[in-house]
């Protein structure tokens, strides 16, 4: 009982976190991104990546993801007409470690490209944030080192979210 109560509170908290984040992004994004560049979080350390377990934790983390996204009937049914499983888990594992610091090149399409015809809600969108930090407990990424990709990601909201 206790420890869902931690649990719940620590859900409440990150998502307060992510919204200020989310809010401070926004502002930076207007001044000093004039060119559409993605910024990343702003608190990211410099061996964010490594502690994420390197390319190799990343891409168990990913599986992860993926494996509770397909478990959610709020959104597995999207991943599956439009989806790719394969194909997502080793883009996405380019992607995180670009977002965390890494020297990766990410050689699938922009975000907004992505996910510009699917429609997607917020309430979908924090389905998968979800189904991230499920991820994190999955292969016991500790929840400082998981909060710091699931800020990272954050901003991307703005774009996924469509509809
Ligand atoms: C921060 C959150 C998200 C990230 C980082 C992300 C990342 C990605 C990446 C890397 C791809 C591959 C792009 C490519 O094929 O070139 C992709 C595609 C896709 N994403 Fe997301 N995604 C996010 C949120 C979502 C959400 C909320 C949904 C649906 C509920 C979703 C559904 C899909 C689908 C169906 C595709 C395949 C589109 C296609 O191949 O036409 N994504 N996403």
């Amino acid at each position: 009982m206790k420890l869902l109560n931690l649990r719940s509170y620590l859900m409440l908290f990150s998502a307060t976190l992510l919204m200020v984040i989310s809010m401070q992004v926004q502002a930076a994004d207007k001044n000093a991104m004039p060119h559409g560049q993605m910024p990343t979080y702003p608190g990211l350390s410099a061996d964010a990546l490594e502690e994420f377990g390197g390319e190799a934790g990343v891409h168990a983390w990913v599986e992860a993801l993926f494996h509770y996204i397909m478990l959610d009937t709020r959104i597995n049914h999207i991943f599956r007409e439009f989806g790719n499983v394969d194909r997502q888990i080793f883009l996405n594992t380019q992607l995180e470690q670009m977002v965390l610091g890494g020297n990766v090149e990410y050689q699938g399409a922009s975000m907004e490209a992505a996910h510009a015809d699917l429609g997607i809600t917020l309430t979908e969108f924090n389905a998968v944030v979800e189904a991230a930090y499920n991820a994190c407990e999955r292969v016991n990424t500790p929840y400082s080192v998981c909060n710091q990709l699931i800020a990272a990601l954050a901003p991307f909201e703005r774009v996924i979210v469509t509809r």
